[in-house]
């Protein structure tokens, strides 16, 4: 789903305070010089706003154009694959269809709902940061929008993925539960390694997870429900049961669709397998599950 083996394009900021983003070679973008310089402008923004506060966005026509368009293909996909769930969380959200909303707005938004808040990154946030204010109820999220020549794909998560994905998701209780349960678990790790394990487990949860219901096979996880390719390829992916060995070591390419997903039976099995997890996981406890899956 995303390209280039890297989920963000990297952010620098010069001796001078110019701020640049660097897409890679197959990027849409990569040679419209002004998209680049406004993705360099908005992450310019989050870098230079005040703490404590998201940056105004002056979205462009364009922009909102793209943000309709997907908003627009989205939904009959979400009512076709998405778990009943995720629906019903994204019906009390009631994002805009017609205009990119301010980061604000959706935190005005979740907070009534879930108690959750957003903070703008100018693009990836380390892995121990973005999971700490996870455990605080709060989603770092890019502001930028994907390239207009090709609004149905990006190659790295963009505000679409970060708000129609996570956001909606996140408007489930259930679903905002768990994600704070993995971001405080990142509070007991010491080790990098135990630190990876909880974030791959994630990454098969909430981004790529799928549960069954009515004996169809649905997705809740914001990777796949942000993604046009992905809704069309998940069902037809090898589907193995909740298995947290399995889950925090098997590899993945962050670049493909993703061809093993795991399946929870029903929200309570998630809750009880994923969610049991990240509320008691530690590093032995990441240890003993690599060895289960190393002797298998
Ligand atoms: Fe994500």
């Amino acid at each position: 789903m995303f390209d280039e083996g890297q989920l963000y394009s990297p952010v620098t900021t010069g001796e001078d305070g110019t701020v640049e983003v660097h897409l890679a070679d197959n990027h849409p973008g990569l040679h419209d010089p002004a998209y680049r310089a406004r993705r360099s402008h908005i992450a310019a923004a989050a870098i230079n706003a005040p703490a404590g506060t998201v940056p105004v966005i002056d979205y462009t026509e364009d922009e909102h154009r793209i943000w309709r368009l997907c908003q627009e293909q989205l939904a009959p996909k979400h009512e076709k694959y998405a778990h009943s769930e995720f629906l019903a969380a994204k019906h009390r959200l009631r994002l805009p269809t017609d205009h990119v909303p301010q980061l604000d707005q959706v935190s005005a938004r979740l907070r009534p709902l879930t108690g959750w808040g957003y903070r703008a990154a100018p693009g990836l946030v380390p892995l121990r940061e973005f999971y700490a204010d996870l455990g605080a109820r709060t989603f770092n999220s890019t502001q930028y929008l994907r390239h207009g020549s090709e609004p149905l794909y990006t190659p790295e998560p963009d505000i679409i993925h970060e708000v129609i994905g996570h956001g909606n998701q996140l408007a489930s209780a259930r679903f905002a539960r768990l994600t704070e349960a993995a971001g405080r678990a990142s509070l007991r790790l010491e080790t990098e390694d135990a630190m990876k394990f909880v974030a791959d487990v994630f990454w098969f949860s909430m981004e790529f997870g799928v549960i069954k219901e009515h004996g169809e096979v649905k997705a809740y996880g914001a990777g796949i429900l942000s993604s046009f390719g992905e809704m069309d390829e998940f069902g037809h992916m090898e589907h193995r049961g909740l298995d947290l060995a399995d889950m925090g070591t098997l590899a993945y390419d962050i670049t493909e669709y993703q061809p093993v997903l795991f399946c929870a039976e029903s929200l309570d099995e998630l809750d009880d397998v994923v969610g049991a997890f990240f509320d008691t996981v530690d590093d032995d406890l990441t240890e003993c599950l690599r060895a289960r899956a190393a002797h298998r």
